[in-house]
């Protein structure tokens, strides 16, 4: 490996620490003893690990290398449609930072902890007022737990009622989450096709609902980016045959201020903070899915639940219908602490534009591409917009090539091959926070690649050529995954 180092330019090669590291190498100097040795027991006399020797340059350049080959929010445009990958402004880590919240152990009495406490129902009932609902949990660790969450709600409902059923449907356009979390509370998601304008029709609910269907879970936004508009009389039939409505919201981030969830008689709903409030996204680390609920799904929420007693605020068990307790202690705090952050610092007025502006730069992305790239649904979207590689047939070139050779022009590929009702699909949400200047950018880029599938197919074929991995055989990968170094 050493032999490489500093051909490559300036994607740069690093080797393991164990190969870097050299005997006697310290990354730590500490000032002289001013004690007297004591001899350690027996017991803690041995080898220790193999670990290297390494210097603090040592280190701290293997990590910044390292970084180098990813993409982050943090280096530019990431239009991952559905995934809402965008920017998270550095102040909402700054308040997450704050001593007394980030060392804060779980543990702590409750009279230690009043300050947190006030934020996480101060919190719930900021996403109670933005959705109209009228309460909420904060507990679940991710938008899949929330939906977990609220089948288990749901269900809870049912048994109380003396009802049973047993099927739950689910719209084709939806995130593969959402059938999984029904399975995993033991329904049968029925699927129900879209019609031709992408969004779900009344007659097709009206077909699939019957006695033993416990209620729909429904998008909205939905993931084509289309507003679902017979909403209204799908919840109203779904209740009419004593269903319940499950609201995925994880698309808010393009109705925040122009869409009052309740009013459409959505019974359950969860949000996915790390698509619509700006905290950081998942990559393995904490997330969190708060759910919101009308008034007869409140006594069914988890516990513990954040009560507030003659201006103190403590934790409650105190609710015999609970479906029980979702998450250990209260959730992943420093996600809920960033998200309370974003939604103070913005504001009502702000929330509602960061919902406008993401809307308007998918339309501006869906106008600017549509005579280049095929348009299955060309009517007004919201948050994203869905792509195929239709136009591009013709020279051999696929969606996986053209999402490869973005790469080669310092993007992110667009989500790709999702949703999957629409073939070799391109999906593309830029998010609010990208300007104009970058939104042009990425068209330019997308055009320029287009050409070359017209011009130089092979080039598509090999991409990416100028990043650190190059083109992988991903049956391989996923078949024979090689995890060591
Ligand atoms: C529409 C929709 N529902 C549910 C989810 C699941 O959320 P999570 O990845 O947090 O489990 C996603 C993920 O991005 C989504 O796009």
């Amino acid at each position: 490996m050493t032999a490489v180092l500093g051909t490559t330019g300036l994607i740069l090669n690093e080797p393991l620490l164990w190969e870097k590291g050299k005997p006697g190498r310290r990354g730590f100097s500490l000032p002289p003893r001013d004690v007297e040795i004591s001899p350690l027991g027996e017991s803690l006399i041995s080898q220790g690990p193999d670990f290297p020797d390494l210097s603090e340059v040592d280190v701290v350049r293997h990590f910044t290398r390292l970084s180098t080959w990813n993409f982050g929010v943090d280096t530019g445009t990431y239009p991952l449609g559905s995934c809402t990958m965008k920017y998270n402004p550095k102040i909402n880590d700054k308040h997450a930072a704050l001593p007394g919240f980030a060392g804060a152990h779980p543990l702590l009495p409750q009279e230690l902890s009043q300050g947190l406490l006030r934020l996480m129902l101060e919190l719930e009932r900021m996403l109670a007022e933005i959705t109209g609902m009228d309460a909420v949990t904060l507990q679940p660790a991710a938008g899949a737990q929330g939906e977990l969450t609220g089948m288990l709600l749901i269900h809870a409902y049912h048994k109380s009622r003396g009802r049973k059923p047993s099927k739950i449907l689910v719209p084709d356009t939806a995130h593969g989450t959402n059938p999984a979390s029904a399975a995993l509370c033991g329904y049968r998601p029925v699927s129900v096709a879209s019609n031709e304008h992408g969004i779900l029709s009344v007659e097709s609910v009206a077909k699939a609902m019957d006695e033993d269907t416990a209620g729909i879970m429904i998008t909205n936004p939905n993931t084509l980016g289309l507003f679902e508009e017979n909403l209204k009389e799908i919840v109203d039939l779904v209740h009419t045959r004593g269903g319940l409505v499950y609201g995925d919201g994880a698309n808010m981030n393009a109705v925040l201020g122009i869409m009052d969830v309740a009013c459409t008689g959505i019974d359950v709903l969860h949000l996915n903070l790390h698509k619509t409030f700006s905290t950081p996204h998942g990559g393995g680390g904490p997330g969190a899915g708060p759910v919101c609920v009308r008034k007869h799904l409140e006594p069914f929420l988890p516990v513990p639940r954040v009560v507030e007693k003659e201006g103190r605020y403590e934790f409650s068990c105190n609710f015999p219908q609970t479906i029980g307790k979702l998450h250990a202690f209260y959730g992943n705090v420093g996600v809920l602490i960033r998200a309370y952050s974003y939604i103070r610092t913005l504001g009502a007025a702000n929330l509602k534009k960061a919902s406008q502006l993401a809307v308007l730069n998918a339309n501006y992305i869906k106008e600017r591409l549509k005579a280049t790239f095929h348009l299955p649904y060309d009517r007004p979207c919201m948050h994203e917009c869905v792509f195929t590689d239709r136009n591009q047939a013709g020279a051999k070139v696929m969606t996986l090539d053209m999402a490869k050779r973005l790469m080669d022009y310092g993007f992110h590929p667009p989500t790709i091959y999702f949703p999957l009702v629409v073939n070799g699909a391109i999906m593309i949400e830029p998010t609010e926070t990208e300007s104009k200047d970058d939104l042009d950018r990425l068209v330019d880029a997308l055009q320029a690649i287009a050409e070359e599938a017209n011009n130089n197919p092979e080039q598509l074929h090999q991409a990416p050529t100028k990043t650190k991995v190059r083109r992988l055989d991903e049956t391989a990968a996923a078949r024979k995954p090689c995890l060591a170094g």
